[in-house]
């Protein structure tokens, strides 16, 4: 009998290792309009999972509803189905986590980083480098997420390629490996060479829906190939292919993986073209599920034992089902249902009888779901961001920090029947993430503190809604919060929140943190106090 369950263990984490090298969970990043959904739905076309263009609603939050917040909270309720789109491409699992593009939710996007195991950035032909792409870049970089480019929108006219590939190690600070490279651009754009599989394939812009079946050369001297996009181009792609071999670092797995090297592709989403090149690598290079550090110990995937992390709440705008849906990424082990978790936070076992899976835009009921996986749990009201559920091991997960706000107001109760409720609200809408909440040492005060300005109405608007409590804002002059830290005993500690107490507040966690009334106030106080710490995200 013990062999036979040797046998059983062994087949079970072999089983277990196949599952984790079939998946693939990564994120699209871009600026608003440079083609992330529209790249998104290409890439489920391939994957079979829906059958035409235009059927994933776009997620995102239309620049001419940047005031209408009720448009917002509408849009993003479409957004909890696009929220992870899974789907199968060959023999590989792939999750889409999607990240809004708008601004005022860049902090949910930075979350969702913490849950993805590469990205590809979408940048405009047109364009070039955007602020948001700027922003969300740095956040990968810090995280060394192997990042793969695509610049979209050949179809048009654009800037030159090779500007493009400077322009991307200049900005984004990355070093950038083409594998492809366009021939031509607007209309004049002929096709694209493909670096990773020398060939070519043909630009036909009537071929938006069609998988596949794009002519293809193998060899730039086939005279049939000079036949259709003609010698003057093939001599240029020659002389570009020769400065490409002797300008950039050839192609290796291990740097891309470590966060070293980022290959670009060119295409265009919108024409289903150059899509399939880079699904056809991507699937090849991007890293599976990959180990995690918690706060004790590295936690491998193909452990045994369940262990995961919520990196996302999504709450019901609905006031008659306010339940909320949070996210889980599994990190080891397979998530089971019906079977009691450990939610390490509150020391509590629970158990999910309907736990989500997401395919494609469905949710569905799953039995069993495996590393790199996200499920869907719904919670009334139990879950923090960050929080970590395991098969019973008091771990906790770490990397998945808050980010310093850039907008600050006090927030005060306009009806005292209802103290309750509102502090009720509040910490609720603070675990969903939506916003920080800051104590000020000196009176209690509340501050709320959001990365974009949207969040306050959205906030005000949920509290009466929800909860049954109306706030009031209030102005208050902070340029920045960051979270300072030092050897407690040291004199420059105790004299810094001496000369700062006015500026001092306390975190969720009961952290220290400085609201500086000016850029220049901050930098004085980092030379003036050089030995104490200023973090900018809640975790150091
Ligand atoms: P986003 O999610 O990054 O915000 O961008 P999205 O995919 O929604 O694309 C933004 C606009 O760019 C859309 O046009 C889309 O059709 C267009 N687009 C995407 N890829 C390409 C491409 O390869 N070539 C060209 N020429 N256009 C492209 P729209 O008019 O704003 O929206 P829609 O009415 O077409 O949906």
């Amino acid at each position: 009998e013990k062999l036979f369950r040797l046998f059983l263990f062994k087949f079970f984490i072999m089983s277990l290792e196949e599952e984790i090298k079939k998946r693939r969970t990564f994120g699209i990043i871009s600026h608003p309009d440079a083609g992330k959904t529209t790249l998104t739905e290409k890439l489920l076309l391939f994957g079979g999972a829906i059958n035409e263009a235009g059927a994933v609603k776009s997620n995102k939050i239309k620049k001419t509803a940047a005031s209408d917040f009720m448009e917002i909270e509408r849009q993003r309720g479409i957004s909890v189905s696009t929220s992870v789109l899974a789907f199968n491409f060959k023999d590989k699992k792939i999750n889409i986590l999607d990240t809004p593009g708008h601004k005022d939710f860049a902090e949910d996007t930075y979350r969702t980083l913490t849950a993805v195991d590469s990205v590809i950035v979408v940048i405009d032909v047109a364009k070039g480098v955007e602020e948001q792409t700027e922003k969300l870049v740095e956040v990968c970089r810090m995280r060394q997420i192997p990042i793969i480019i695509f610049i979209n929108k050949l179809d048009r006219e654009g800037k030159d390629a090779f500007d493009l590939l400077d322009e991307v190690e200049k900005k984004l600070g990355l070093t950038v490996t083409p594998l492809s490279f366009p021939i031509g651009m607007g209309l004049n754009f002929k096709g694209i060479y493909n670096v990773w599989k020398k060939n070519i394939k043909i630009y036909q812009n009537d071929q938006k829906q069609i998988i596949g079946n794009k002519t293809t050369f193998n060899s730039l001297n086939d005279p049939e190939l000079e036949s259709i996009i003609g010698k003057k181009n093939i001599k240029n792609l020659k002389e570009e292919l020769e400065l490409i071999d002797g300008v950039y670092p050839s192609f290796e797995k291990n740097s891309y993986l470590n966060g070293d090297l980022h290959p670009v592709f060119f295409g265009s989403a919108l024409n289903n073209y150059g899509v399939e090149d880079l699904l056809e690598c991507f699937i090849e290079i991007a890293p599976f599920p990959l180990p995690k550090q918690s706060e004790k110990r590295i936690v491998e995937p193909k452990e045994e034992k369940f262990t995961g992390f919520i990196f996302k709440i999504h709450a019901n705008m609905d006031p008659n089902h306010r339940n909320r849906l949070a996210f889980v990424k599994i990190v080891s082990g397979t998530f089971k249902r019906n079977t009691s978790y450990l939610h390490v936070r509150n020391n509590k076992n629970l158990k999910f009888s309907a736990p989500n899976t997401f395919f494609a835009e469905k949710k569905e009921i799953i039995e069993v779901s495996y590393p790199g996986d996200i499920v869907g749990l719904h919670d009334s009201g139990n879950f923090k961001i960050g929080d970590t559920l395991t098969s019973g091991e008091s771990l906790n997960f770490i990397g998945i920090p808050n980010f310093s706000p850039e907008h600050f107001r006090y927030i005060n109760n306009k009806n005292p029947m209802k103290a309750k409720q509102l502090e009720k609200g509040i910490n609720q809408l603070m675990d969903e993430g939506i916003a920080q909440l800051f104590v000020l040492n000196l009176n209690g005060r509340k501050i709320i503190g959001t990365v974009g300005a949207l969040q306050f109405d959205v906030i005000q608007y949920r509290l009466l809604n929800e909860y049954g409590a109306q706030c009031e804002y209030e102005n208050i002059n902070i340029y920045k919060a960051c979270w300072v830290d030092g050897d407690k005993d040291c004199s420059s500690m105790d004299d810094f929140i001496r000369k700062k107490q006015k500026y001092l507040a306390s975190d969720k966690k009961g952290k220290l943190v400085y609201l500086s009334d000016s850029e220049f106030t901050l930098k004085m106080a980092q030379q003036n106090y050089s030995d104490l710490k200023f973090h900018f995200t809640s975790e150091f």
